[in-house]
């Protein structure tokens, strides 16, 4: 069964949003994807190429489209996604040990989900917060700033206890620690 076979009226009122127009129809291609990426984790090559035969396109241009934004994920997702920033500023601050701690914590790489189905790892571009270096985003929540490695723990401790982002408590403050190589080193 196809995804979008049960959600006809949801398309129907996505492609009223847009000329009928066969370039009209292409225009549906971002809510499309971010429909199939809420509801499951992850764009598969399925509904990848699903997407493309209800837009009268090729499963290459979807793919094409999926990779300019970091959201869209090409790969299995757990119920968790971590993002690590590991462009210059992150990387400065610590980028790179926090991800070999993550890697190291969870036991996973890029593409895997550990066996409880809660997290995946990701090294993505800057994201826009270079003061609040190193940053990690959780799914699309608001993001994880000045993360350390006490930090760390402590954010998947919270994510396995089954807490919201917001409910759970970070070791340090926040917005103007000084950090080396994932940890707090001054302010
Ligand atoms: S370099 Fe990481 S947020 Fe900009």
């Amino acid at each position: 069964m196809g995804f979008f076979d049960d959600k006809q009226d949801w398309l129907r009122g996505v492609f009223a949003q847009y000329p009928d127009t066969p370039q009209g129809r292409r225009a549906a291609l971002m809510p499309m994807l971010r429909r199939v990426q809420q509801d499951e984790g992850w764009i598969s090559p399925e509904r990848q190429e699903e997407i493309a035969q209800i837009l009268g396109t090729t499963a290459t241009e979807v793919a094409g489209v999926m990779s300019f934004y970091s959201y869209y994920q090409a790969l299995p997702t757990g119920k968790y996604h971590l993002q690590v920033c590991a462009t210059l500023s992150c990387a400065i601050g610590g980028a790179d040990e926090l991800w070999d701690e993550l890697v190291q914590e969870l036991g996973i790489l890029r593409g895997d989900v550990t066996p409880d189905g809660l997290f995946s790892i990701q090294k993505v571009e800057c994201l826009g917060s270079c003061h609040t270096a190193p940053v990690v985003q959780v799914n699309d929540e608001p993001y994880v700033e000045c993360v350390t490695k006490a930090r760390l723990h402590a954010l998947l401790r919270g994510l396995r206890e089954g807490k919201r982002l917001e409910e759970i408590v970070l070791p340090g403050k926040v917005g103007h620690e000084v950090h080396v190589r994932g940890e707090e080193v001054g302010v």
